[in-house]
């Protein structure tokens, strides 16, 4: 069986881009591989959250993997920091990443604008603990959202140097995975291409409905189509792709008719993607309170969780500290 690896950072609570182009995947695939969910602690420690910060995101991102349906009796669920062998390997494969192409990379970049007073050397290693949390189970493909797509590209390349350093094909090379195929990029409403945490746009699995109202109905869009099937704007794109996920086909083609022929009411269109979206969060947020406050329940979980991940990771380190020339004599 296939092995599959993924995580997610704990910066706060999911949004739709996360459960979209992340854990919809995730769902699915524990059905049909030796699947391995994490929460990354180690790489959000790159935005120095507070200690209490840190605990309280890695609960509720627990808590929501758990509350859209992750069955820690089917995937390995853990915690990152749960398997120290993580920071081991990192270590060892840091001393085949060079310091240009990890300065390239555009998530250094765009985090290095963003905090321009904290360029640690943990935003620089990035995608070096990252091919470290996917190669450390040897996994064949990786589940994530087009903005993790040249951190992908980064693992393949460390794990296939690795495997021409030391002249063997140690590592599978893993593959991007999205089961509608092509890797998803679901935009924020403001008119900004992604929604992301910290793009300040996010829509929560954890909103209520009036909160969720409001953030629908004040998105961006324009003037309205000034001829009948004149192009779409990116903003009035944004709302299509949202409701391509959310809403029915049926509805998202009544709204798309109604723009080509010129009679479109953004203010209907915003309302039904409103309760579109309220029908698919209700049941994930009205769990994750309840899940939240059974600590045993969770405890339970990353424990076991740990000791999977922990025993798979830690074959690799053993095969790894051979293969370089770390050994008894
Ligand atoms: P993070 O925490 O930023 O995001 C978690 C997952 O959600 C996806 N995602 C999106 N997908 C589509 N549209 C969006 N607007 C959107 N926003 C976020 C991300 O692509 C990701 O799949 N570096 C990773 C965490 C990580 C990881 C790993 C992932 C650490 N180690 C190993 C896979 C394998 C990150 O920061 O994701």
């Amino acid at each position: 069986m296939q092995t599959v690896v993924s995580g997610i950072r704990p910066t706060g609570n999911l949004h739709l881009g996360n459960y979209f182009g992340a854990v919809k995947n995730f769902l699915r695939m524990q059905n049909e591989y030796n699947c391995y969910f994490f929460i990354a602690d180690y790489h959000s420690l790159t935005t120095h959250p507070t200690p209490e910060n840190l605990h309280n995101n890695v609960k509720q991102v627990l808590a929501e993997y758990l509350a859209c349906g992750l069955d820690p009796e089917q995937a390995t669920l853990y915690i990152q920091s749960d398997v120290p062998a993580v920071a081991e390997m990192t270590l060892l494969l840091s001393m085949n990443a060079y310091l240009g192409e990890l300065e390239r990379t555009t998530s250094f970049k765009d985090k290095a604008r963003q905090q321009p007073d904290n360029v640690n050397a943990g935003l620089l290693n990035y995608p070096v603990l990252m091919a470290c949390d996917i190669l450390i189970h040897d996994a064949d493909k990786v589940p994530v959202g087009k903005d993790q797509e040249q951190n992908l590209e980064m693992t393949r390349k460390f794990a296939n140097r690795f495997n021409h350093m030391y002249k063997q094909e140690y590592f599978k090379i893993p593959q991007p995975f999205n089961y509608g195929d092509a890797l998803i990029k679901i935009p924020g409403l403001d008119g900004s291409g992604k929604m992301g945490k910290s793009e300040g746009n996010g829509i929560y699995l954890a909103d209520e409905p009036k909160a969720l109202r409001k953030k629908v109905m004040s998105a961006v869009t324009d003037s309205g189509p000034s001829e009948p099937n004149s192009p779409v704007s990116e903003p009035v794109q944004n709302l299509f792709t949202l409701m391509e996920v959310v809403s029915s086909p049926d509805t998202l083609q009544y709204f798309k008719d109604k723009y080509a022929s010129c009679e479109i009411r953004y203010g209907d269109l915003k309302k039904q993607l409103a309760e579109d979206i309220i029908l698919f969060n209700t049941p994930i947020r009205e769990k994750i309170e309840d899940i939240k406050a059974n600590a045993n329940y969770l405890n339970k979980v990353v424990n076991m969780g740990r000791e999977k991940a922990q025993a798979s990771a830690e074959k690799t380190i053993r095969d790894i500290r051979e293969i370089i020339g770390i050994k008894r004599f």
